[in-house]
């Protein structure tokens, strides 16, 4: 289902042009799009999200070719970067245009621009024209949605239309990167590496500094299921999961490999040791382990190589959630209880 028919695709024009919600495929995950020089369009997302309103949105752009309705002129880092990886999961936080709205910009200087590759989302932003705003299609600071029914379970009827384009091909946010006064900053790791970014542009610094724009997708806890995650290294899974069925605790885990010997009250992934294969199934494989109706989700720690960064920095997110648990705290550094 990479495709949508026509019908579809006018459809969902038709309802972006009349200030309504539209949720599409792109390949990293859903997005929740709104015409994004409507303001009453994007107050429907930040509400249908319990989105802070000031945090900004990334405007999607078919092709670069409008570019210049968005955003100041581009630094050579800027051009390169999108000439080398547009259309695909790279963001670029720019200077903005003077008639960009506040509402998409949070207030800031600069817009945050992606063109995604994935052929449903190519269809409808080249039927409809202009720049769809869209965050992630999930409720403030849950998972994001990497199927058509994922949306449906996080938004439910406030989105007017939902395209069907299948499972997301890679399952993690794009990069976000900002290109501002001769800086180039990583400030979201995804599919397209560091190396990647460096072999592109040479220098590039990792995180926002003090004058940087905002990234919430940055903040600590993010991307998290409902279910408390830990983090545990690989070797102390079986252990660790054990002393908690000895407790009568449900406990489920998302681990690299298959258990070593079989638990009662357990349930266990294995989500395997490639990277891509991982991040894809990722926000998948947490929602199924959600409802599995147990207290903590242990996630095996992954390596520390850059193949995994996009996929660590979304588990460190979903973990940060209990770091205010002092309970917590003492096992999510390693500490068996
Ligand atoms: O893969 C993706 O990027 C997906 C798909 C749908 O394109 N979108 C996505 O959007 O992840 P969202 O809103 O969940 O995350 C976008 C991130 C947020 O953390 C936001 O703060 C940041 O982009 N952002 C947007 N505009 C920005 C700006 N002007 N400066 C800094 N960060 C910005
Ligand atoms: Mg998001």
């Amino acid at each position: 289902m990479v495709r949508a028919t026509q019908s579809e695709i006018e459809a969902a024009v038709e309802a972006l042009r009349a200030g309504e919600l539209v949720a599409f495929p792109t390949e990293t995950v859903y997005g929740l799009g709104a015409n994004a020089q409507n303001p009453a369009a994007l107050r429907k997302v930040f509400a249908a999200k319990g989105r802070p309103a000031h945090h900004p949105l990334i405007v999607h752009l078919d092709s670069a070719r409008y570019l210049h309705r968005w955003t100041q002129k581009l630094t050579p880092e800027a051009e390169r970067l999108a000439a080398r990886f547009w259309p695909g999961p790279l963001t670029l936080v720019l200077p903005k245009a003077p008639h960009v709205l506040d509402a998409v910009t949070g207030g800031q200087e600069t817009v945050a621009i992606r063109v995604p590759g994935h052929p449903m989302a190519q269809q409808l932003l080249t039927a409809f024209g202009g720049g769809i705003a869209a965050p992630s299609a999930n409720r403030y600071g849950h998972l994001s949605p990497t199927r058509a029914e994922h949306v449906r379970d996080e938004l439910g009827d406030t989105v007017k239309i939902v395209l069907d384009g299948g499972e997301c091909q890679l399952g993690v946010e794009s990069t976000i990167v900002s290109c501002t006064e001769g800086s180039v900053r990583l400030l979201r790791p995804g599919a397209v590496t560091l190396s990647l970014l460096r072999g592109t542009v040479g220098d590039v610094q990792i995180g926002a500094d003090a004058t940087a724009p905002r990234v919430p997708g940055s903040m600590q806890a993010h991307y998290a299921p409902q279910t408390p995650v830990e983090l545990v290294p690989g070797d102390g899974l079986e252990v660790f999961a054990g002393s908690l069925n000895d407790q009568g605790e449900r406990v489920a885990v998302l681990a690299m490999r298959l258990p070593l010997k079989t638990l009662p009250l357990v349930t266990w992934i294995n989500a395997g040791r490639k990277p891509q294969t991982y991040a894809h199934d990722l926000y998948a494989n947490l929602r199924t382990l959600d409802k599995a109706g147990c207290a903590r989700i242990l996630v095996q720690e992954v390596p520390g190589d850059e193949r995994w960064d996009a996929v660590r920095d979304r588990l460190q997110k979903a973990a940060a959630r209990n770091v205010t648990d002092d309970s917590l705290q003492a096992t999510s550094s390693g500490v068996l209880p």
